[in-house]
């Protein structure tokens, strides 16, 4: 029984907060709620009214029990929260739960042989190779804040474009292709969110997005499988798996999830770390002072934005979880954003400390399918950040941040920002 909630629930049952929207861009109301719920019920059974019931599993612990165990806990059956219509009718046009299949959407051995065809190219060796690369798109990054003069949004005109930049030249597609995989990415994790809508059904605008990403990308995976290039869509459109070629489904959902997973959550946490940094002007100053606390500025960044809401596992058999009795078949939301601000793990969770030195947060997920690009996305925010400490000389906000309104991937969609460069000289 969860009580003094109240304010934070504004009306709903605590089954529905879990699942609202409202609640989700509300950072404050979110972290309240799921602070109540590691305290009083940590693995709680969660009926909310437009979704299938599931356990809501709020702390560190939990989690990563549960996804340290890959053979009992499943991914494929159901990914992520979609409402009963969207489930209903996604799989009565794909026959499946998801609008695609991909390598968070399998396990055991299909998972790691799908893993495998990408895994070098996200490794910490392979990620060094591409640093120089990097700083070159961050610099451009900063250019592009100083050609808009003093003032933009910080959210939209440029932290959305950095990461998008760095994911699409690993794939090897070229500027033509920025506007395009934004605009569909946009829509793919911002279902819920009114500006992106295609439908008023979740289910259909679902359909709808992808069916137009697999068709953007077919050209592409048909141009790398005639001339291949060093470039990760060739890697993907030519590869194996049990000595077959991928099919064009595996192919597609593919270029999708590393377009998706490599954009939306960096460029979240590029601009939730900077207004994390405006919202507390003495860790600014430390980092401005200290250069090389950069990188575990960049791990509490990634810790304080957490912008994977959740993933779902199933259970494959009955188990025992903090005294709750999971059946087969249930499955459990993995809520890692309460995972990062758990006072059994974190000292002062509630507190931005770019000077955080143990930090074991789950934001990139834990287990088998830890975030494959977790090195690249923290070279990206470290060069990203270098960068604008280094050119900028002041910054504040110019108005109010709003978040994305979204139960799964994303943060800021506005950050209205002012600021001044430091003067810059032509070298003679
Ligand atoms: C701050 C940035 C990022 C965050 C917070 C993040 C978070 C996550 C999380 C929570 C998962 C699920 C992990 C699990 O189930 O245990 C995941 C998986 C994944 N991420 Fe990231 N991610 C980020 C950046 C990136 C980047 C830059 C890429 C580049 C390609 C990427 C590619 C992937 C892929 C391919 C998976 C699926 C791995 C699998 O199922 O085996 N992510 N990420």
């Amino acid at each position: 029984m969860i009580t003094g909630l109240e304010d934070v629930l504004g009306g709903l049952s605590v089954d529905d907060a879990i699942a609202d929207v409202g609640v989700y861009s509300d950072k404050a109301r979110y972290h309240a709620l799921f602070a109540a719920l590691r305290r009083e019920d940590p693995v709680r059974w969660t009926e909310p009214s437009r979704y299938r019931p599931f356990w809501t599993v709020s702390k560190h612990a939990d989690i990563s029990e549960v996804q340290r165990k890959p053979a009992l806990f499943l991914n494929g059956p159901r990914t992520q929260l979609n409402t009963i219509e969207a489930e209903d009718r996604i799989r009565a046009v794909t026959g499946r739960n998801q609008v695609q299949r991909t390598i968070i959407s399998t396990d055991g051995a299909e998972h790691a042989a799908l893993r495998e065809i990408s895994s070098a190219w996200f490794q910490p060796e392979s990620v060094r190779r591409l640093e120089d690369n990097v700083a070159k798109i961050a610099r451009h990054s900063i250019d592009r804040l100083a050609e808009h003069g003093g003032s933009c949004d910080f959210a939209s005109d440029i932290a959305v474009w950095y990461p998008l930049r760095v994911i699409l030249m690993i794939l090897g597609l070229g500027a033509e292709a920025e506007s395009t995989i934004l605009r569909l990415s946009k829509q793919m994790n911002g279902a819920l969110d009114e500006e992106n809508q295609r439908s008023s059904s979740q289910g259909e605008h679902l359909l709808t997005v992808v069916q137009e990403i697999f068709d953007y990308f077919r050209p592409i995976a048909e141009d790398r499988r005639r001339h291949p290039r060093d470039d990760l869509a060739s890697v993907i459109a030519n590869a194996r798996m049990d000595g077959q070629p991928l099919d064009d489904m595996s192919v597609f959902s593919y270029y999708l999830t590393v377009a998706i997973a490599g954009h939306d959550t960096t460029s979240a946490t590029s601009a939730g770390g900077l207004l994390a940094l405006l919202q507390n002007p003495a860790e600014m100053a430390k980092l401005r002072e200290k250069p090389s606390l950069l990188r575990l500025a960049v791990n509490e960044m990634v810790r304080w934005t957490h912008p994977v809401k959740h993933f779902f596992r199933t259970a494959a058999q009955d188990y025992e979880l903090r005294g709750r009795r999971i059946k087969a078949g249930d499955s459990l939301l993995m809520c890692y954003p309460s995972a990062c601000r758990d006072e059994e793990v974190f000292k002062e969770p509630n507190q931005f400390k770019v000077d955080r030195a143990a930090n074991p947060h789950l934001a990139f997920g834990i287990g088998p399918h830890v975030c494959l690009g977790q090195y690249l996305a923290k070279v990206e925010l470290t060069a990203f950040f270098t960068e604008l400490l280094a050119r900028v000389q002041h910054i504040e906000l110019d108005g109010e941040p709003v978040e994305s309104r979204t139960l799964f991937m994303g943060g800021l969609k506005r950050l209205p920002i002012r600021y001044s460069m430091v003067r810059e000289t032509a070298d003679v």
